[in-house]
């Protein structure tokens, strides 16, 4: 069976409860303060584990962390290739508002610091037909999509957070990009969903394009095929990780085997119960979740 490899971020999340964002100037109190494990690399690789066996996980921590390695593997992702280095490991300083939405603020840290022979040692244990699967939060995109692609590895990437930068990677080398309005339309210049699944269709047109709507659902391109998918309705608490439980739902259930539409599904409702729940990598469900949902809403 192939494999997926996550080469990304951990974080750890200080998540604020605030009633509004602040605003420049301004000093708040917050309601809580809670700290979860994070990282867009870190959540997607436990999202995929959750929907796939064979899931691995290349990331940094710093030395007072070292202990999250054996962390990540018993929460199913084999973590071999998470290291120590020398710089701390990343955090977020999450504020979460009354309405569940999110604004982070990122400090880098260990997640910065991939060399070019690192990328080499990891990718070397991995074979033609598997899958890389990538976000914006660690350095090195560029060469490492090259690597990867050169090596015949499939690549999946999510370009978040959006940064300029991105529209100087190789992004016609990449075979699945998913993307939400924000990095929809710092790729197309457009906010209009239409106006971004066709400019990046036209522009990548043998990459899968998945553009994730929050509350209005999923547009996707695959292969010329359109596919729509309603988002769940629920009361948002908390909208953290619901996009890396996205993307990990619906790559994992395309190795399983799924179709496009049914993986698309899957992942809605994975991150739809997501978002109920506080915090980032602790809210997204095990599969058994996921299928009970199924199970009681006739999906
Ligand atoms: O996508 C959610 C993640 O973004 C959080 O866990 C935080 O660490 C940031 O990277």
């Amino acid at each position: 069976m192939s494999k997926l490899l996550v080469i990304g971020s951990i974080n750890l999340d200080l998540v604020f409860s605030v009633d509004q964002f602040v605003s420049a100037g301004e000093t708040i109190h917050s309601h809580k303060m809670e700290t979860f494990m994070g990282g867009k690399g870190l959540n997607q690789a436990i999202a995929l584990s959750r929907a796939t066996p064979n899931v691995f996980l290349a990331a940094n921590t710093g030395q007072s962390d070292a202990a999250l390695k054996s962390t990540i593997h018993n929460l199913g992702v084999d973590s071999t290739y998470v290291q120590t280095v020398t710089e701390p490991t990343g955090m977020a300083f999450i504020q979460v508002n009354a309405q569940g939405q999110n604004c982070i603020v990122l400090n880098s840290g260990a997640n910065a610091s991939f060399t070019t022979e690192r990328f080499v040692e990891v990718l070397s244990h991995f074979e033609p037909g598997d899958t890389l699967v990538l976000q914006n939060e660690i350095n090195g995109l560029a060469e490492l999509i090259g690597l990867a692609k050169a090596q015949g590895l499939k690549v999946a990437f999510n370009p978040s957070p959006f940064t300029s930068a991105i529209l100087d990677l190789p992004l016609s080398l990449i075979d699945t990009l998913i993307v939400n309005e924000v990095e929809g339309e710092g790729l197309s210049g457009s906010s209009d969903p239409e106006v971004i699944l066709s400019t990046l269709a036209t522009r990548y047109p043998s990459s899968q394009i998945i553009l994730t709507l929050g509350e209005h659902g999923v547009k996707a391109m695959v292969k010329g095929q359109r596919v729509v998918v309603e988002a769940l309705k629920v009361k948002a608490v908390d909208t953290t990780a619901a996009g890396d439980t996205f993307l990990g739902y619906y790559l994992g259930s395309l190795a399983e085997g799924f179709s496009v539409e049914a993986a698309l599904k899957t992942a809605v409702i994975a991150s739809g119960i997501t978002v109920t729940r506080p915090g980032a990598s602790s809210s997204i469900p095990t599969l058994a979740e996921v299928r009970a949902y199924c199970d009681t809403h006739s999906v």
